[in-house]
């Protein structure tokens, strides 16, 4: 059960409840509704922890229709019985695209542009009206060099980068240069975060590690909000202790229309939309439901979380 996605003609055979309400399904309603169920498809909005797998004793499978996965208890998965499946590289390019969409507007400044422009106070030319930093012949660090943090660090080559990144294990083949966070976050001029969220990288990125950060830098995530000190980034923008940040995640999302980092104009935040093209959107939603089905027939999942079958 969940909201309405494309493909689910690939279901025809199976009896199934479908979410259409607005917005995410109350927990309520989806800890009521698994009770009789042998498979789900959720989103990253639903939480998938022990108490839904109490009252889903039939349940198999979950298949998420995204790749991150934090929002589902995998130990209690895992004590249950149930698979999980995800949906990893169809969104991979979409979203290392978005992360340089964001990286790019932030440091050249559009949406202050763009709000001078709408708001009708588009004045005369000025030298250093609006200028910002640079992209090409800089120095861009990438924290966690997954399938992700791979393909945003690939796009660097066009602009004539340095790339250097932090991550557990190295990249074999890669041109970049793996350096411990310290060092990433003392030489980079773009810091973007492309790790997944566990405990091990919720609030990797606090006051400490922003204070340590270039005045000239800019903070891009693209990952999971709790990777990012909210409270921290807030005042280290403030503070001018980094030039900038571009989020496509925040810490709450939604974030409310009054959050302080809506007030600074050397933010800019965007709803989670990193992997929403309708190419990549479509065909998660076929491999989230490719998964459904293989974990209904007792098969392997085509992508299993971690991986493999
Ligand atoms: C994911 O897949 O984890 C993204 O955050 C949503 O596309």
């Amino acid at each position: 059960m969940t909201k309405e996605i494309p493909g689910l003609d690939l279901l025809d055979g199976y009896e199934i409840g479908v979410w259409s309400g607005d917005g995410p399904v109350p927990d309520e309603v989806l800890l009521e509704e698994v009770g009789s169920v042998r498979g789900l498809l959720c989103m990253l909005t639903d939480r998938i922890d022990s108490d839904l797998l109490d009252n889903a004793p039939n349940l198999r499978v979950v298949s998420q229709m995204a790749v991150g996965v934090d929002n589902i208890d995998l130990e209690a998965c895992a004590r249950a019985g149930v698979t999980v499946g995800h949906t990893p590289d169809v969104l991979t390019e979409t979203v290392a695209d978005s992360a340089w969409a964001l990286l790019a507007s932030i440091v050249r400044r559009l949406p202050e542009g763009e709000r001078e422009v709408r708001a009708g106070d588009w004045g005369p030319w000025e030298v250093f009206h609006l200028a910002g930093g640079d992209l090409h012949r800089t120095t861009i660090g990438i924290v966690g060099m997954g399938r992700i943090g791979q393909a945003v660090a690939r796009r660097a080559a066009g602009f004539d980068m340095e790339v250097i990144y932090a991550s557990l294990r190295p990249v074999p083949g890669s041109d970049a240069r793996r350096v411990g966070l310290e060092e990433l976050l003392d030489r980079s001029d773009h810091v973007i975060i492309c790790t997944r969220l566990d405990d091990s990288t919720r609030g990797l990125i606090g006051a400490d590690e922003l204070a340590r950060m270039r005045r000239t830098a800019y903070l891009v995530n693209i990952a999971r909000g709790p990777i990012v000190d909210t409270d921290a980034l807030v005042s280290a923008l403030r503070k001018g202790e980094i030039a900038g940040a571009g989020l496509d995640v925040t810490d709450p999302e939604p974030l409310p229309g009054d959050h302080p980092l809506l007030e600074l104009d050397n933010c800019l935040v965007v709803p989670h939309i990193g992997s929403a093209s309708v190419r990549t959107r479509t065909e998660m939603a076929r491999l989230a439901i490719e998964n459904l089905i293989a974990g209904l027939e007792g098969r392997n999942l085509p992508s299993r979380f971690p991986t493999g079958g």
